[in-house]
């Protein structure tokens, strides 16, 4: 049996980098009191660890050590006290270390390797959890939990992305140039609905939500009314 025949409830949310998934989904599961899953956080930390051991990604033995790595990922997620998520990577606090651009950028990469997505998908379904869980990222509906009660997809123009990610960046002190941001997003949104196993793309029943000119309250109390009248 997988976990997702078990009764407890599912909203996945999934959408390009910087349409705002993070954000609802964290109200959203404050809101109704459930567990969040934040996937893109499981292939950061495979990036991550890539990183810190110099694994080459276009090598040929890359796949294989991208795969235990992602198989062997010693990792401890616990709430903290400002209602977000400490992470914890073989004991050591990576919370931010993860958060950078060239994180997510080899997260990506690192990403479209079918073997390391094969890796991590047991260890995503096992956040499901009484009494509900609330699941963000790129395949949330369409492949880890393709019978959840609610599926949203969310996009946002590339501008708006790389706006929003721009000041997300200097909230931190850190400096970053707009253009450079929107190509990143643009080649990120390229090599994540262009790969062959469990592309970015909206579930047949996911309901779409463009971002762009909404507030953080209006897209969640949209995705709190569609689970209500579902
Ligand atoms: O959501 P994020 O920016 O933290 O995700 C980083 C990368 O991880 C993203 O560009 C593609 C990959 N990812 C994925 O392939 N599938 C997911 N469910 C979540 C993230």
């Amino acid at each position: 049996m997988s976990n997702t025949d078990k009764t407890f409830p599912v909203i996945t949310i999934d959408g390009p980098a910087g349409s705002g998934k993070g954000t609802i989904s964290q109200r959203v599961a404050e809101e109704l009191g459930w567990h969040i899953l934040d996937s893109g956080a499981l292939y950061r930390l495979v990036a991550f660890a890539a990183l810190e051991r110099k694994i080459a990604l276009e090598t040929s033995d890359a796949e294989a050590r991208l795969y235990e790595l992602a198989k062997n990922l010693d990792v401890i997620f616990t709430p903290n006290e400002e209602q977000g998520i400490d992470i914890l990577l073989e004991g050591k606090d990576v919370t931010e270390a993860i958060r950078s651009e060239q994180c997510g950028n080899t997260a990506s990469r690192v990403a479209a390797f079918q073997s390391v997505r094969q890796a991590l998908l047991e260890r995503q379904r096992q956040f499901l959890k009484a009494p509900g869980l609330v699941a963000d990222g790129r395949d949330m509906g369409t492949v880890v939990f393709p019978e959840a009660q609610l599926k949203i997809f969310l996009t946002a123009s590339a501008e708006i992305r790389g706006e929003r990610r721009l000041n997300q960046l200097k909230e931190r002190g850190i400096s970053a140039n707009l253009r450079g941001l929107i190509r990143d997003i643009e080649e990120r949104d390229a090599r994540d609905m262009q790969r062959k196993d469990a592309p970015l793309v909206p579930a047949d029943d996911a309901i779409i939500i463009d971002t762009s000119e909404l507030s953080i309250d209006e897209v969640v109390n949209r995705v709190l009314e569609a689970y209500q009248k579902r």
